[in-house]
């Protein structure tokens, strides 16, 4: 099959305050998998909107077969052949439309035109056909809006497929994706190579770059680092890349003291997933909730915090039953959530980094109870940039122009000014890079520190092995087993993950 060669020459992009990309070159091929990878806020996920034809400012050259393309929108993009699957999934999709309407939109907008007759029965069947060709068990009559996060992506996947495709962008795919959704991707991604499609794949997880590519193109600070191939080099050699010098230990030491009971839930049910849990978390204690994608742990951090109605059961504070209703109950009286999907639940994507670190705890910023204080508000936000090393321009830069990674910072900032007693963290690290998962751990190590209790639900297992004290596994909706953190592995925890008694 005949290769084409990609090649962008010193690509340079400014936005207010930032240069995103400087002088950046990036050559892959189709038939390859090629990594991208880079801190939060390097420019990976600009410099891939730059060749999907989402802005038209930028400097600098993009060949295919050494012929220059003229790429200034995505329309121009696809005529290549690239398509992207975007990192903010949620943004990316209709909600009120069906699964088939999102994967066949741009067809269904096209042949709208010419006879203004949509054909619904094929729309279904063709997405059907593209959804079961990737092994995914989705209805296309599905709305979106009734969609998991990981279920969403298949559909991005898909609706990327559809078309005639020479190169694939996938900006984070595994993030909300589960071992097998990972593992089904996977197969998803050498099929393509095998069909001589180029993939360009960005995340996080180092070892499952290493499993799928051919290449791997490292950026720092907008800037490009070195290209290698993933023979050639190592996991820890391109962290040194990324950083810019040597990681030392992801996990801090131990030395968090655990005391009495602080925080205790009872028979807690939501009606739907969550089906009579009950489990406690000591004051300096980091207890982990860990078990597959599925498993319940986003629906328990949800009912905990009043996010679902009609949960029945218990939560006990200090010996003090509480009563939640919603969320604002749940603040009210001490307890702080730092949702998974950050973007939908967690942020104002419209407003400062400021406003989103300060608004869950605004009576601390205001005079009086009246007049909002901006000087320490200021002050509070520019501590939080800091000491999460938030990457913006300034603290009254809005949200939704930070990068991916960076936008989770801010949501887990907003939590930590916040003076509660029980902190729970859904999958806090999810597409936060290797060095910014350092600052979060040693941060959550903080809160266990200063003797709060500390909830932790992650399907990471060496985050639950390196950083709780105990550990709940889900399973069903249900809590199944209970484990001390120093006297298991990931094999018994798996073991229990996955349904074993
Ligand atoms: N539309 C925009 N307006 C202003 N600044 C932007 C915009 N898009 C990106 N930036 C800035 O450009 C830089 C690079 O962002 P980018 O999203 O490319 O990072 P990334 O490598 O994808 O990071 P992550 O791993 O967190 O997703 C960041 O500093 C970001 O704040
Ligand atoms: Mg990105």
């Amino acid at each position: 099959m005949q290769k084409i060669t990609l090649d962008m020459k010193d690509i340079s992009i400014e936005f207010p305050g930032v240069k995103a990309l400087k002088n950046v070159n990036f050559t892959t091929q189709t038939g390859v998998s090629h990594a991208l990878i880079g801190a939060n806020g390097a420019g990976k996920s600009t410099l891939m909107k730059v060749l999907s034809g989402a802005y038209n400012h930028y400097t600098g050259d993009i060949y295919f077969d050494n012929e220059k393309a003229n790429i200034r929108s995505p329309k121009e993009s696809m005529q290549y052949g690239v398509q992207i699957v975007y990192q903010e999934v949620d943004t990316a999709l209709i909600h009120y439309l069906t699964v088939a309407e999102n994967i066949m939109l741009n067809d269904m907008v096209e042949s709208g035109n010419k006879n203004s007759l949509i054909n619904w029965g094929s729309i279904y069947k063709k997405s059907q056909e593209i959804l079961n060709s990737m092994n995914v068990n989705i209805s296309s009559k599905k709305l979106v809006s009734e969609l998991t996060l990981a279920e969403k992506q298949m559909v991005l996947i898909a609706r990327a497929i559809s078309k005639d495709c020479k190169f694939l962008i996938l900006d984070e795919p595994t993030a909300p994706l589960s071992n097998s959704e990972t593992e089904e991707l996977f197969r998803i991604v050498k099929d393509l190579k095998q069909k001589n499609v180029g993939v360009i794949f960005i995340s996080h997880r180092l070892p499952e770059l290493f499993e799928i590519c051919d290449e791997i193109t490292v950026m720092r600070d907008g800037e490009f680092v070195v290209k290698k191939n993933i023979c050639d080099t190592s996991q820890s050699e391109i962290v040194e890349y990324m950083l810019g010098r040597k990681m030392d230990e992801q996990f801090p030491p131990k030395e968090n003291v655990i005391g009495e009971k602080l925080f205790e839930v009872k028979n807690l049910s939501d009606g739907q997933m969550v089906s009579d849990v009950s489990f406690h978390v000591n004051a300096g204690e980091i207890v982990g909730i860990s078990g597959l994608v599925g498993a319940g742990k986003t629906e328990l951090c949800k009912a905990i915090f009043g996010a679902t109605p009609d949960v029945v059961g218990e939560r006990v504070l200090r010996n003090k039953v509480l009563k939640v209703k919603d969320p604002y109950d749940a603040v009210r009286q001490g307890i702080a959530l730092v949702p998974e999907e950050r973007r939908k639940e967690g942020i104002l994507v419209s407003e400062s980094v400021a406003i989103n670190i300060t608004v869950a705890n605004l009576k601390k910023f205001c005079n009086g109870n009246v007049f909002l204080n901006f000087a320490r508000e200021n002050k509070t936000a520019k501590e939080t940039i800091s000491s999460l090393e938030i990457k913006t321009p300034s603290h009254e830069s809005k949200v939704k122009n930070l990068s991916g990674g960076n936008q989770q910072k801010v949501a887990i900032g907003k939590w930590l000014v916040t003076d509660s007693e029980v902190y729970i963290f859904d999958e806090p690290t999810k597409g936060v890079d290797v060095g910014a998962k350092k600052d979060i751990f040693e941060l959550i190590y903080g809160l266990a520190k200063a003797g709060k209790a500390v909830i932790y639900a992650s399907c990471e297992l060496s985050e639950i092995l390196g950083i709780t004290d105990r550990v709940y596994l889900m399973y069903d909706g249900k809590i199944v087993k209970e484990l001390e953190t120093s006297k298991t592995n990931e094999e018994e925890i798996l073991y229990y993950s996955t349904g074993g008694k």
